[in-house]
């Protein structure tokens, strides 16, 4: 190691400690370890710190994959763990470092797998146990760790535990669920559903109320009751003692519910499904859900994993207190806000990340999952959604945090949303149609080609591909240098070799242009990348504020530009086509 890195280290350390709330930056570790080099962040082993406090996660890509939708190995129009197998090759290729398989348990499939029947065990559509520790193993061959999916709110309505706990009042398992009389014939209160109705179903055996969050094919469990919560750490020991590296938790806001069942004040106007809005102040984010996330991470911690969150969260402060007051909860709740901008927007964007920024904790945004619209056909304009696809691979894979890639994101797959209610398969688009059209649209079959069904499967695909898959798909972009997987490719590999990526800070670059967002990663080794992005559909020309992160005679080396140059001996002006995207390496000292 040499003299600079040796400093470069004990400054980071030193910065470190002076952050009030900095995350997993406040964690320090003996054997910190310093590198300029290029890294496989999926290489790092599980539970080693760099000199900034980062784990493997901090530093990987990680990849969500709905395995009905990835990659079928016996044709029955279904993905399988196999089918994910078979595709290591090309993950490793892309840059991945971690995948995170929507839940491929033993269940009746009302949700597609969030109504699980049997936490440990794998569902015979996707495969056997062994099918799984072989996926496990081979990934780890090619240096990618595996999280699974787990569903602590609710289990399926044919899980062993409800079966039990619905047989009598008396049942040992009755109080595993939460179970109440009605008043005057009616459910127990007002508390209606995100997916659509009363969140209280009549059980006619007892004469009693269950309760469920979502579909009543999945009873919330009772997180008050001592057995249930040892229950369910069980369940994740069983997957961490098989070699997953962590957990993305499903629904952790709607784990507790009011004891006294209060009524939600109720809001103007109806759901999607015609019920009234209500404030959900009694079902929704009770502070008991935080002892849960410390309980599962000091089982976490155990074995060196990563929890990331499926937090909902109106602002950047609600996000906040998913890390713990003590950092002692998720190392990774997803930031699900940005999904939510209808548009392609430099002040909104710009707001939002710095307020991500200003509140400490490893960011970990997300642009796209299984149960959101797609980003390219969400921000796509229908004439320019290809740059703009690009625009948004540059943006999110250079923000500082750990990355989760929707699948498909990477060759710019874009929603097939269903056309008529009979083809819907989503039940809550059977449900709320066509208000609520559900989610088919954002699952569609990998384009791995463009053959029949997008090499997908040889048989039916469950869902139909995607109207794209002749241009937009695997093989066809790895051919073109200038499609957008391979500007994933690079830009992946880039945060993976650039150690201003990989830690540095974010500074905002000139915060008040309406058009252009633009920004700097600056690490303390003296290293910085910048990054300009022409969110707008007109040409822009900028003067980028470098004065705020290098010496005034500093010079940039374009590392990537399409649809942008910066002109001749003048690094700070870059002219921009319509979202344009430029990114460059200052190689002077800096102030
Ligand atoms: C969130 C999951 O992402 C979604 O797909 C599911 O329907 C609900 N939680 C219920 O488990």
């Amino acid at each position: 190691m040499t003299k600079a890195w040796v400093l470069a280290g004990i400054l980071v350390i030193a910065m470190c400690a002076l952050t009030p709330r900095g995350g997993a930056q406040q964690k320090q570790k003996k054997d910190a370890a310093v590198s300029g080099q290029k890294q496989d962040a999926g290489a790092q082993p599980k539970g080693t710190k760099d000199a900034a406090g980062h784990e493997w996660f901090n530093h990987a890509v990680f990849y969500e994959i709905y395995p009905r939708s990835f990659a079928d190995s016996n044709g029955d129009g279904v993905g399988d763990l196999k089918g994910i197998t078979s595709k290591l090759d090309y993950l490793q290729h892309l840059g991945v470092g971690a995948i995170w398989i929507t839940p491929c348990f033993p269940s009746p499939q009302v949700d597609f797998g969030y109504d699980v029947s049997d936490y440990e065990a794998i569902d015979p559509m996707y495969g056997t146990l062994a099918d799984f520790d072989e996926l496990v193993a081979k990934a780890k061959a090619h240096n990618i760790k595996i999280i699974l999916d787990f569903v602590p709110n609710h289990t399926s309505d044919q899980h062993k535990w409800f079966l039990e706990s619905k047989s009598s009042k008396t049942n040992p398992k009755r109080d595993w669920y939460i179970w109440r009389d009605g008043k005057d014939g009616k459910p127990p209160n007002n508390w209606t559903s995100t997916f659509g109705g009363s969140t209280w179903t009549l059980d006619p055996t007892t004469g009693q109320y269950y309760y469920h969050y979502f579909y009543a094919q999945q009873p919330d469990l009772n997180w008050r009751n001592p057995e249930v919560r040892k229950a369910m750490l069980d369940c994740m020991r069983f997957w961490y003692k098989r070699g997953v590296a962590g957990f993305r938790l499903d629904a952790v806001d709607t784990l507790f519910e009011d004891p006294d069942l209060k009524d939600n004040p109720i809001l103007p106007g109806l759901d999607k499904f015609g019920f009234p809005n209500e404030h959900e102040i009694y079902n929704k984010k009770l502070p008991e859900v935080h002892d849960v996330m410390r309980d599962m991470r000091k089982l976490a911690d155990e074995y060196d994993a990563v929890l990331i969150g499926e937090t909902w969260t109106a602002n950047v402060s609600e996000l906040r207190d998913y890390y713990g007051e003590k950092n002692d909860e998720l190392q990774m709740p997803m930031d699900l806000m940005l999904t939510q901008f209808p548009k392609l927007s430099a002040p909104q964007f710009r707001e939002h990340i710095t307020a991500l920024e200003d509140a400490g904790g490893w960011p970990v945004f997300v642009i796209s999952n299984h149960d959101i619209v797609r980003s390219y056909t969400r921000w796509g304009d229908g004439k320019n959604n290809d740059q703009i696809a690009k625009l948004a691979a540059t943006m999110y894979m250079l923000l500082r945090g750990t990355p989760i890639m929707y699948y498909g994101e990477e060759i710019g797959m874009e929603n097939n949303d269903p056309k008529r209610k009979e083809d819907v398969q989503d039940p809550q688009g059977r449900r709320g149609w066509p208000k609520e059209i559900g989610r088919d649209g954002e699952r569609t079959p990998m384009q791995w080609n463009d053959s029949a069904n997008a090499g997908f499967t040889t048989g039916k695909p469950w869902l139909p591909v995607g109207p794209n898959f002749k241009t937009h798909n695997v093989a066809t972009e790895s051919k073109d240098p200038n499609s957008i997987l391979s500007l994933y490719r690079k830009i992946i590999a880039l945060r993976s070799s650039e150690p201003a990526l990989r830690e540095g800070k974010y500074v905002e670059l000139n915060g008040g242009d309406p058009n252009v967002l633009a920004f700097a990663r600056q690490d303390f080794g003296g290293q910085t990348v910048i990054v300009a992005l022409n969110m707008s559909e007109s040409a822009q020309s900028v003067k980028l504020e470098l004065g705020k992160v290098a010496a005034p005679s500093a010079r940039a080396a374009t590392l990537i530009a399409v649809g942008a140059k910066a002109s001749p001996g003048d690094s700070a002006t870059i002219s921009l086509e319509p979202y344009g995207v430029y990114v460059a390496k200052i190689d002077s000292r800096l102030r």
